[in-house]
């Protein structure tokens, strides 16, 4: 087993990462999206990766912190994230205001992170007033620039908006559209780019593009249904994922559910 001839090794270590993704957090306690209390689903999943992932090198948050992009909001989670003791950060979703969060949190907003032997880059997909992602002719050439300064190291990039389609019609109609084509194609011909992960489909997800992993993850709140066409509420619980990345390049990842005590979710409601 890999994972196991990498603990017999001494000089190799292994970092261990958590993604959470889409939480939703409104301004106000009572704030609920299609009927879930995303505040008190937040509570729960935190909780959960504080007993069972206390040994997380890191955190990162990818996206629709908030409802609404609200100071409220951000506050509100700012709040809920205070206990936590492990490092972490956070990029914006199209929920988000991605100015309000660099200016609430300036530490909490990175380009490129470093844990262990890997490089994180975080891109922000969001564009405003809109749902569907995008990234200019700026940030590509500045990820590309990335890229170039990172080649020594195996990279993940993170990011709210899908890439590349998740089979599932009406959040795929909202995916990453401008650069979308310029972005897989500097991923494609960057062999040390080991994995693309992101939020916004608020479902898991895993494939592959070429030698890069692909895998998005259930939101903290809401979870959307796999395959469906339309817009579709899932009852599957909220979760989070996990990676355990390795010096030479090889990662694990899996997703953990939280069984979420009041869990109450309008799932014949038509949109959000
Ligand atoms: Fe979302």
């Amino acid at each position: 087993m890999e994972g196991e001839n990498v603990s017999e090794d001494p000089n190799s270590s292994v970092q261990r990462l958590v993604q959470f993704t889409d939480p939703h957090i409104g301004g106000r306690p009572d704030y609920q999206l299609l009927g879930l209390d995303t505040g008190h689903t937040l509570d729960e999943v935190l909780r959960v990766i504080a007993s069972e992932q206390g040994s997380a090198e890191m955190l990162v948050v990818t996206g629709d912190v908030s409802a609404n992009g609200s100071e409220a909001a951000y506050r509100r989670f700012l709040h809920k994230m205070r206990g936590v003791g492990t490092p972490w950060y956070w990029l914006p979703g199209n929920h988000d205001n991605a100015a309000r969060m660099r200016q609430m949190a300036p530490s909490r907003n990175a380009e490129v992170v470093s844990l262990g032997n890997w490089r994180l880059l975080l891109l922000d997909t969001s564009v405003e007033n809109q749902i569907c992602g995008g990234l200019s002719e700026g940030q590509l050439q500045r990820l590309e620039q990335l890229l170039q300064e990172c080649r020594e190291y195996p990279v993940m990039v993170m990011m709210h908006h899908q890439p590349v389609p998740v089979g599932s019609d009406w959040i795929d109609g909202h995916m990453l559209r401008e650069g979308r084509e310029r972005l897989m194609q500097l991923v494609g011909a960057a062999p040390n780019v080991k994995a693309m992960v992101w939020g916004h489909v608020h479902q898991q997800f895993d494939s592959h593009y070429r030698h890069i992993g692909l895998h998005a993850t259930p939101s903290t709140s809401v979870q959307f249904t796999p395959g469906s066409g339309p817009f579709a509420v899932d009852e599957q619980m909220p979760g989070y994922r996990w990676f355990e990345l390795r010096d030479d390049g090889s990662y694990s990842t899996g997703v953990e559910r939280v069984v979420v005590s009041e869990y109450r979710v309008d799932l014949a409601s038509g949109g959000y």
